[in-house]
């Protein structure tokens, strides 16, 4: 990926050996105004920190991004302080020849930006800042402990509240020995929000062999859970910016856990790592076990859909309506419950839908007069249907699928009665063939097996994994589910049950440790 010409034209006078001398790999522009985003998603940016300046090829693109920021800067090399004053320099920085690791540890910044030096222990004066940090934070680090994790470990630290931080290092500390600490730091100060692991042939940085992270935190109160997204190719990087508008929600993550359920002393790459689909056989068509078709059309969404508030103002009884969700934003998890019915329903969540029952009602007479003076009547949809107001007759399905998906398919188990709009497609389940129900089908949906099943099929229709109409479900592969013999179709149901609330990885793993030694 490119470096700016400013670095690039810096790296040539000064040659690779000085810039190994002091780690001077820079950050590719692409990358750097993605990490310049998520400092601006602060809603009061006003004082950033850059810790290894270089260049300042952030503050570069925050300053011509945001107006009344302040950006203080730090590095250790003489030659390219030099560099950037002669060359560089426009104003908006204070930039200081000194140690960042030595400066002080009170200040705190809203946004902290950071490519830092990379050294092994052997390479930089490694006791004095794991004293540092002993000093500082209160716990001792391995001293074979990278550099750019002592940088990470002190940035944290300085985070005003509100205030966001974002760091481009390599990946090695999510699985290494001394990056437990560091690990157990993150999540214990709050601030862990993605974590974003590039898993590309090239690398990042053309001319370091390592394989690089995008580390994002906030100081803000908005999430207890942590994202893993891994970029595959530089054609993924535009996940990146979905993550970062989307937050605080993390819907667009390849996988989140919350802080509870991710352990500092196992490896993040069982958090993230990529699945291997083995060849599968006996395979069927998806139709054989169930049926997809999409949710409920109302022609006018906005006049159907209700939440208690508004049909309080409009004095309609509740037996007028019937429990819907309409929008997939109100499901969030693998499950909807009675209780998640009730909690959205009493957060005024559009959860129902207008089906008059009888015209004996005077405030569901007014309603449907309304809608025939503003011509909800005449719209496509509800010109075709007798009476107009009338929804189509359908049942609850048992399984939801997300219409659109950007990180694959999302797959909810509905335990209610709630109808759904078009915002997911119904899967309804085949009655109980060969012991296939609700459930054990659920259980291999949310599995890996079932997901590289469905986009191998979505590859083979060209339209990717963006969007799936409910044929293109009913035409997928999936293993026949059927054929499992029932000491494994318990086992994957316990798995269920035991998980429902939180499909974390460790679970699915065990479901596709089962679906692949049957089926691999
Ligand atoms: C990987 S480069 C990143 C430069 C630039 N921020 C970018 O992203 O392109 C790391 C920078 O940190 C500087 N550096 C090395 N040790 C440092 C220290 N202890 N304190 C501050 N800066 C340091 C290096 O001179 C180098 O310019």
């Amino acid at each position: 990926m490119a470096i700016d010409i400013i670095e690039s034209g810096y790296s040539e006078s000064v040659g690779i050996e000085h810039r190994k001398k002091f780690a001077q790999f820079f950050t590719p522009v692409a990358i750097a105004d993605i990490m310049v985003d998520w400092l601006l998603g602060c809603e009061s940016l006003t004082s950033v920190l850059e810790p290894a300046f270089g260049l300042g090829v952030f503050s570069r693109i925050l300053l011509s991004k945001a107006e009344n920021v302040n950006v203080l800067g730090y590095d250790t090399d003489p030659v390219i302080y030099e560099y950037y004053h002669n060359k560089v320099s426009d104003g908006g920085v204070d930039f200081l020849l000194d140690d960042y690791i030595n400066c002080d540890w009170n200040m705190k910044f809203d946004g902290i930006i950071c490519n830092p030096p990379y050294f092994k222990f052997h390479d930089y004066d490694n006791k004095k800042y794991i004293t540092a940090i002993r000093e500082n934070l209160g716990f001792r680090l391995r001293m074979h402990t990278n550099l750019y994790a002592v940088f990470l470990l002190k940035s944290i630290s300085q985070l005003a509240a509100g205030g966001r931080c974002a760091y481009i290092i390599p990946s090695e500390f999510l699985n290494s020995d001394y990056g437990v600490q560091v690990k157990k730091y993150l999540l214990e100060s709050g601030t862990l929000r993605h974590i974003i692991v590039f898993n590309f042939k090239e690398n990042v940085f053309d001319d370091a062999t390592t394989t690089s992270a995008i580390i994002l935190c906030a100081n803000d109160k908005q999430s207890h859970s942590v994202g893993f997204t891994k970029i595959n190719t530089s054609a993924e990087i535009g996940k990146i910016n979905r993550l970062i508008d989307s937050y605080p929600s993390m819907e667009n993550a390849d996988s989140v856990l919350t802080v509870d359920n991710i352990d500092p002393s196992v490896k993040w790459k069982n958090y993230y790592s990529s699945f291997e689909t083995p060849k599968l056989k006996h395979l069927v068509p998806f139709g054989t076990y169930a049926k997809v078709m999409r949710g409920i059309a109302t022609g006018a969404n906005e006049y159907f859909s209700f939440n208690l508030s508004k049909a309080r103002q409009l004095g309609i009884d509740c037996r007028h309506f019937k429990p819907c969700i309409c929008h997939s934003s109100d499901v969030s998890g693998i499950l909807f419950s009675d209780s998640d019915y009730s909690d959205a329903l009493n957060a005024d969540k559009d959860v129902m839908i207008f089906n008059p029952l009888d015209l004996n009602d005077a405030h569901v007479v007014e309603y449907i007069r309304f809608g025939e003076d503003t011509d909800i009547n005449k719209r496509f949809l509800t010109s075709k249907r007798n009476p107009w107001y009338g929804m189509e007759n359908r049942m609850p399905a048992p399984i939801w699928v997300g219409v659109f998906n950007r990180s694959g398919l999302k797959f909810v188990r509905n335990e209610t009665n709630t109808l759904n709009l078009t915002t997911f497609h119904c899967i309804y389940v085949q009655e109980n063939l060969f012991g296939v129900d609700a459930d054990l089908l659920f259980t291999y949906l949310i599995s890996n097996c079932a997901k590289n099943l469905f986009s191998a099929s979505a590859r083979e229709y060209g339209n990717g994994l963006s969007k799936f109409e409910p044929n293109d479900l009913n035409k997928a592969n999936m293993v026949d589910l059927g054929i499992l013999d029932e000491s494994c179709k318990k086992r994957l149901r316990e798995l269920y049950y035991a998980n429902k609330h939180n499909a974390d990885p460790f679970f699915i793993k065990k479901v596709d440790d089962i679906l692949f030694s049957a089926f691999g």
